[in-house]
């Protein structure tokens, strides 16, 4: 088909994983989680990172092979052969990839793998920079919101469904630290492209969030 590339971008929490699953099953697409690349990053090396210089960066990311199969809630993101698991989903690698994420190398890096699994399949590309930098002239862009405490309060709810331990209070506050991050690093920063579509979720649940984005593809 002609779709090419959906963005979706927007702070952490705001449900876009979800969304952008959903979107690319109703399209049948393949779902690209940059979040994950990110992830893997901060995981692997994050600690060490902010040491080293762009010659070793550049060797550690050179280790790293992605690749995407599969589409809709079957697309499955691999590095290096191994589907992309659950160790990543952390707050700790968040917060390591989020540090990753400011450095010029890692993102150049990325921002060409990104570019380059899109020319072998029409996707829903999740992230923070889709469609500002990677995914510049992408004919469906959208941009999710909503406030640091609803996305909060949204998280407290799932990991005690889940029943894990949390901390409203302390869930908030490292969200804020991560957008804060997230939207003021100089490269590639949190920002929705002037040609987004930009939806507040504050007051919508995943099936509204997800008829206003449906809408767009109407015709
Ligand atoms: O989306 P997710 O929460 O998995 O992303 C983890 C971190 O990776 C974000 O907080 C952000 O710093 C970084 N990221 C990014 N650009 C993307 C996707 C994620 O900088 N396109």
């Amino acid at each position: 088909n002609n779709l090419r590339v959906v963005t979706l971008d927007g702070p952490a929490g705001v449900g876009k994983t979800t969304l952008a699953k959903r979107v690319a099953q109703e399209l049948s697409i393949a779902y690209l989680d940059t979040g994950a690349m990110f992830r893997i990053f901060g995981w692997k090396f994050g600690e060490a990172a902010p040491t080293m210089t762009e010659e070793e960066l550049e060797a550690h990311i050179a280790q790293y092979t992605f690749s995407l199969s599969g589409f809709g809630f079957d697309s499955v993101l691999s590095v290096n052969g191994t589907p992309v698991g659950d160790e990543i989903r952390t707050e700790e690698v968040a917060a390591l990839a989020s540090s990753v994420a400011k450095l010029p190398v890692v993102r150049t890096a990325l921002k060409r793998v990104q570019r380059e699994i899109s020319t072998n399949t029409s996707l829903v590309a999740e992230g923070r920079d889709m469609g500002t930098v990677v995914f510049p002239s992408a004919k469906y862009k959208f941009f999710l919101d909503a406030t640091a405490e609803e996305r909060g309060a949204r998280r407290f709810k799932q990991l005690q469904e889940l029943g894990q331990p949390a901390d409203l209070e302390l869930i908030i506050s490292q969200i804020k630290e991560r957008d804060k991050q997230d939207r003021t690093r100089t490269i590639a920063p949190l920002i929705p492209a002037e040609d987004a579509h930009i939806i507040d979720t504050t007051e919508l649940d995943i099936d509204g969030v997800f008829t206003a984005i449906m809408q767009f593809f109407a015709d």
